[in-house]
């Protein structure tokens, strides 16, 4: 018996991006650091950060529908709205339950996913699983990121890296020789404790003492972190191009993790890609988490990096720690008409 492959690809994005934006130098007036330090060790020169009324939903939500309008999707026609995120509203409910409400997707399930900066690669890889097993026709994915309230402003060491913004898209069925060709999901629990949040959970509740210690904020060996994300990196890309029977010569195009250009130029050069195949505003936003991967992707779509029929890799990793890869054959909707 034939088995129907039933091939899910990206047919809609859309982003949105505080308009707030805060400069190294900005950071050099409150903080022992300098514009030099953090752009020599990391590539950010700027950040965005959420005006005082803003949450991840808002951000969400402005992405959201920015990406239905670029699929030419109504809400009510999509199905399951995952949203990745390490920032929700609150701990509970679901900022996609949140989202699916301000959208009017009245017919969406709703869930959000949790797999640190990882969390956009790992909600698409999911999403598309629904479609391909004939579950769900259209799938609204979101990666949305207000870090800015979760790092301690005095912290030299993390507050530097990290900014605000989101990104959504919308999963479809495309044709059989488009959409995604292969994809991979990683983790390693045993480096949890290189980049959490310790408080704030059922092991330490917030309380008084844990807000002394300031243990409801970020915390990170950015060191560790580092020397994991090189390798998550080369076996994110790696592991997809295997798994679809490619090598490197045949990949178009890389769109990584924003959260540091030596991060990223490692990927690139492990991949034999010159730097204009790969997706960088890491400059401009620094690391949005889960937001980064989409942000960079619709930069390199709106700027024609990205051609229908290219192969392009999306590759991540984070808090878990966890990585991921994503190989897609791309499908330009709007060419196919
Ligand atoms: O999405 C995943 C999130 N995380 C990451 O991807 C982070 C991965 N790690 C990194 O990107 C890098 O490790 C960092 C950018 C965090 C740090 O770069 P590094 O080259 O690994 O620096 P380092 O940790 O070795 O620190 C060097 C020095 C330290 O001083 P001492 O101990 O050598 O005297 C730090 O105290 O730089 C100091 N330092 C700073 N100095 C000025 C740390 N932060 C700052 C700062 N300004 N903002």
């Amino acid at each position: 018996m034939a088995v129907e492959i039933i091939r899910v690809g990206i047919v809609g994005i859309g982003t949105y991006a505080p308009e707030r934006i805060l400069t190294n130098f900005d950071l050099q007036q409150t903080l022992d650091t300098s514009d030099e330090w953090i752009y020599s060790r990391s590539g950010i020169r700027e950040r965005r950060i959420v005006a005082e009324n803003e949450a991840t939903s808002d951000q969400a939500l402005v992405a959201s529908q920015r990406a239905l309008e670029d699929a030419g999707v109504r809400p009510g026609e999509v199905d399951l709205i995952i949203t990745a995120t390490n920032t929700p509203d609150m701990l509970f409910p679901a900022t996609a339950c949140l989202l699916q409400d301000r959208l009017g997707a009245t017919r969406a399930g709703a869930f959000d996913l949790l797999a640190g900066c990882t969390g956009f690669i790992y909600g698409v890889i999911v999403g598309a699983q629904f479609i391909s097993a004939g579950t769900a026709d259209t799938v609204l994915v979101t990666g949305a990121e207000t870090m800015s309230r979760v790092i301690n402003w005095k912290d030299r060491n993390t507050c530097v890296l990290f900014g605000d913004g989101a990104g959504a898209v919308v999963l479809r069925r495309v044709p059989d020789d488009r959409g995604i060709l292969s994809s991979m999901l990683g983790s390693d629990g045993s480096g949890g404790k290189f980049l959490n949040m310790p408080a704030g959970g059922s092991r330490q509740p917030a309380s008084s003492e844990t807000l002394a210690q300031e243990l409801n904020y970020l915390h990170m060996n950015g060191r560790e972190v580092f020397k994991f994300a090189v390798r998550a990196m080369e076996d994110g890309a790696s592991e997809v191009l295997r798994r679809a029977g490619l090598t490197k010569a045949d990949v178009d195009f890389l769109v990584p993790h924003q959260a540091n250009i030596r991060i990223i130029e490692h990927a690139a050069k492990r991949l034999k890609l010159p730097m204009e195949r790969v997706a960088v505003n890491v400059d401009r936003y620094g690391n949005t988490s889960t937001a980064s991967v989409p942000l960079a992707l619709d930069e390199a779509l709106q700027s024609g990096k990205i051609k229908d029929g290219d192969n392009v890799i999306l590759v991540g990793f984070g808090a878990g720690l966890t990585w991921a890869g994503l190989l897609i054959k791309w499908y330009d909707a709007k060419k196919q008409g």
